[in-house]
């Protein structure tokens, strides 16, 4: 069922595993929402608070028009957290996620307790990716969210999740169809309006793990080695048989990277 709790002026749903562990805080990709990180709040909750929100336009929080920026979602981030009581968490998001924790990093440094970048990329878009959201953006508003599953859904997922794991696809279709058009055609242009934040990265001085599906081809383990290198002290973890929705393709490995991490912090 997940909490409801009012921040700058939306209704922001969230899940929290609760507990008096440190909390980690899991930010979705685009276009999904926080039943996305079902498996890891399960395999962390008997250590981690974790805490999974539905960011601006997806899920069950509202969605704004116009651009939904990755800065006013660490902004709505930061006021969920506020209103928790929690001061720093270690901050973790996938794809659209990650974006998202970059820009909390940027405004909330001292907030942030650790960071973890899955199947994401520090740098802003390319102007034919630009032009690319522009068609999603019309797209979504003009016939919904089945096309842009459509689109999506073969990029996103490892060619072997596609043709062995039809439980896993379905649940994907669904999160994608479930979005709100108006919501991700925000989030869409939020996202082509995102800065450059790769200088940010050597400056972090936080622990980080770099975490990437082997087989992502939306944000490849290439992309991933190069964040990792510009974090000195990061922590790189290929996550075998699984593409850009690695959390869930692979959810074994990605939760035993991810619990090895957490539990490293405490040293
Ligand atoms: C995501 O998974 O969040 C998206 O693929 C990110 C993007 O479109 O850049």
């Amino acid at each position: 069922m997940g909490e409801v709790v009012r921040v700058r002026g939306i209704e922001m749903s969230y899940d929290d595993s609760g507990g008096d562990g440190a909390a980690v805080v899991l930010l979705h990709g685009f276009p999904f929402d926080r039943s996305m990180w079902r498996e890891q709040a399960e395999a962390l909750k008997d250590s981690y608070r974790v805490i999974a929100p539905d960011l601006r336009g997806h899920g069950r929080t509202t969605a704004t028009g116009g651009a939904a920026t990755m800065e006013e979602m660490a902004d709505d981030v930061a006021a969920l957290l506020d209103e928790l009581n929690i001061g720093r968490a270690v901050v973790g998001g996938l794809s659209m996620g990650g974006y998202v924790a970059l820009a909390f990093c940027r405004e909330y440094a001292g907030r942030v307790a650790a960071l973890v970048l899955a199947d994401t990329r520090p740098q802003p878009d390319t102007e034919e990716a630009r032009r690319g959201r522009e068609k999603m953006v019309q797209l979504a508003l003009g016939e919904g969210m089945a096309p842009i599953a459509d689109a999506m859904l073969p990029k996103m997922l490892a060619p072997a999740t596609l043709a062995g794991n039809p439980e896993l696809v379905a649940r994907v279709r669904e999160m994608i169809l479930n979005t709100n058009p108006e919501g991700a055609a925000a989030a869409l242009r939020g996202m082509a309006a995102r800065r450059d934040q790769t200088d940010l990265l050597p400056q972090l001085g936080v622990p980080a793990l770099v975490l990437v599906g082997a087989e992502d081809s939306v944000t490849p383990p290439a992309n991933a080695q190069a964040m990792h290198e510009l974090m000195p002290g990061s922590r790189l973890v290929r996550i075998e048989g699984a593409g850009h929705a690695s959390n869930l393709e692979n959810a074994a490995e990605f939760n035993r990277a991810l619990r090895e991490f957490l539990d490293g912090l405490g040293d």
